[in-house]
């Protein structure tokens, strides 16, 4: 039987700060920023907002909501990709912008989970366009992930 060893790279970028992406990024990590104030996070204290932008311009933006029965609660990336598939089913994602607030109200790195990562990738695909990913790390500095097939290699598939 023959075999074979291959090797997956991960292409990102990365930016000092906020401060250094292009106004329309940085105005939907602002948004994702915002959306913390939304989140119903009573259980992990985790408040996580996330902000998308449709090809149109429109930000659609979600954050965590959590239920007693914890597996029935649902990420922030999710919430937003779900709104906008709802309410704006025949646009495209664009971006999204991930970001998070610890129990102590400091923005905090968030790097989204492996559901929501499937979630994204056929997001992606029914879009037929690369979905960009930001995301929050510590120290303020943020990832841009160009294609949302590099978050999840070996994805699910039917
Ligand atoms: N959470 C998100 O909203 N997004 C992620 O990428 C990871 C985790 C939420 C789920 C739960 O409400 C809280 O953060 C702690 O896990």
């Amino acid at each position: 039987m023959e075999t074979a060893t291959k090797t997956f790279t991960i292409d990102y970028r990365e930016y000092a700060s906020i401060e250094a992406l292009a106004a329309d990024d940085r105005e939907l990590m602002e948004a994702a920023i915002a959306a913390t104030a939304t989140a119903y996070a009573p259980y992990s204290h985790f408040s996580v907002g996330a902000a998308l932008r449709l090809d149109d311009g429109t930000i659609v933006s979600g954050s965590n909501q959590e239920n007693i029965a914890y597996p029935s609660g649902l990420c922030a990336e999710r919430t937003a990709l779900f709104a906008a598939g709802a309410q704006h089913p025949d646009r495209r994602v664009a971006t999204l912008a991930i970001v998070a607030r610890d129990p102590q109200g400091s923005l905090a790195e968030a790097s989204p989970c492996g559901a929501c990562r499937q979630v994204l990738v056929e997001t992606q695909q029914r879009g037929q366009a690369p979905i960009r990913t930001l995301l929050y790390l510590s120290e303020g500095r943020i990832r841009e992930i160009a294609d949302a097939r590099q978050l999840l290699p070996f994805s699910f598939s039917m």
